[in-house]
């Protein structure tokens, strides 16, 4: 193998070996059986920080279940929160290829029926809908959960007749409009509750999981809720040896520990190292073992490179206050409370609430036991920065 591609840093870019995954795995692979056996499994929700391998696990896991046979949906939700016009797009293609079993026509028709009435109702302006039943929102709203309801209740039967499971892979669910989010985990309940083998595979970073508790309080029954964490050292020698092999390329314990110390354990950085070290190498290096020694004459390239591209544009996309409020915190020992970054920037938690609030739900800052940086060493590369403008003004 071209030493240039034994390793894939980038956003959803599926690396050669997908390491540590193997117990979240094990969920979806159940879930898959039992669909296939016609039982209805629970959701399963993964979450976890930005870079930890949410979307290439999603997409791995889609493939396995397209490979099984499933009918598999993808979809991505953007910023702008638009779910269920794609969620309706996928339900047409879904009766389309299914349609033409005559035993089946009234449930052809029963979903025609509430993919037309939604696809009526539903304004593409964001969180708008035009169901005719009533003037004020909530009625609005009630009919359009309701004409999903319906939908979905013509789409299980056809799947469940037809032996024809299906799952939905969405991906960013933190992303999706309220309430969109509140319609559709509304009729994934109404499917479970009538055993219809449709199942919803969701990704997103945490805050997803409080937002769709903020939605529908039996969410923990309808979901499981896997974490994807950071990867553990064996981890990372099984990401750094195993697409290595093929082309002669190992790595002895110093130097995958040198790896796992710099990276943290962070699937995307370890993809980074894994690069810059091949990119010095040649075909003709090969085999070789890579050793501590040579791991860490790596390091500043590494470093360098981070802190031109994924670091710094990390820092730069934030507003002066966002910025404002990460130095305080790199200045201080992790985790931290609000109160000791909102005493440095001489104001009160409140007032700096509102930032804290933007930099969270920009997956920039975790809130778990005290505040801390979502990716490994952000906090050295802000205290570099500074100490670089100190010695310049
Ligand atoms: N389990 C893993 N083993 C090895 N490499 C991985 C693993 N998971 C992810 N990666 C690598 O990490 C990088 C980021 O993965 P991915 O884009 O899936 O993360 P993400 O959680 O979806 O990020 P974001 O929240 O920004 O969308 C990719 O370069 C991918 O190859
Ligand atoms: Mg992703």
């Amino acid at each position: 193998m071209n030493l240039k591609y034994i390793y894939t840093p980038g956003a959803g870019k599926m690396p050669k070996y997908l390491a540590g995954r193997k117990d979240q795995i094990e969920i979806a692979l159940s879930a898959f059986e039992a669909l296939l056996a016609g039982e209805v499994p629970t959701c399963i929700a993964y979450s976890g920080y930005r870079g930890v391998g949410k979307t290439v696990l999603l997409n791995r896991l889609q493939e396995t279940a397209e490979e099984k046979g499933i009918t598999c949906y993808h979809i991505e939700v953007r910023e702008d929160g638009s779910l269920i016009p794609r969620l309706l797009s996928h339900c047409r293609d879904f009766l389309n290829n299914n349609s033409g079993m005559e035993k089946l026509r009234n449930l052809f028709q029963k979903g025609a029926g509430a993919l037309k009435s939604l696809e009526i109702g539903f304004s593409p302006k964001k969180g708008e809908f035009s169901l005719s039943a009533g003037n004020g929102k909530a009625a609005r709203m009630v009919d359009f959960s309701q004409s999903l309801e319906n939908l979905f209740e013509a789409i299980g039967p056809i799947a469940k007749a037809k032996k024809q499971p299906l799952c939905f892979f969405i991906d960013e669910f933190q992303y999706a409009d309220p309430n969109e989010m509140d319609a559709f985990l509304g009729a994934l309940h109404r499917l479970s509750q009538l055993s219809y083998p449709v199942i919803a595979i969701l990704a997103g970073t945490p805050e997803m999981i409080s937002k769709m508790y903020d939605k529908k309080t039996y969410v923990e029954r309808l979901f499981v809720f896997p974490d994807l964490m950071l990867l553990t050292l064996s981890d990372v020698s099984d990401a750094l040896n195993i697409p290595g092999e093929k082309a002669g390329l190992s790595y002895d314990k110093d130097a995958v520990k040198a790896i796992y110390d710099v990276t943290g354990g962070y699937p995307y950085f370890v993809q980074v190292y894994g690069q810059i070290l091949c990119s010095s190498l040649g075909e003709e290096d090969m085999p070789l073992t890579i050793t501590g020694p040579i791991a860490e004459k790596h390091y500043d390239t590494y470093l360098k490179q981070l802190d031109n591209n994924f670091y710094k544009i990390r820092l730069n996309n934030r507003s002066l206050l966002e910025q404002e409020f990460l130095f305080a915190m790199a200045s201080l020992s992790l985790p931290c409370q609000t109160s000791e970054v909102a005493r440095l920037l001489n104001k009160t938690p409140k007032q700096i609430a509102p930032t804290l609030a933007k930099l969270k739900s920009k997956g920039i800052i975790a809130n778990d036991k005290g505040l801390s940086f979502t990716v490994p060493g952000f906090s050295d590369y802000l205290k570099r920065i500074q100490n670089r403008n100190s010695e310049t003004s």
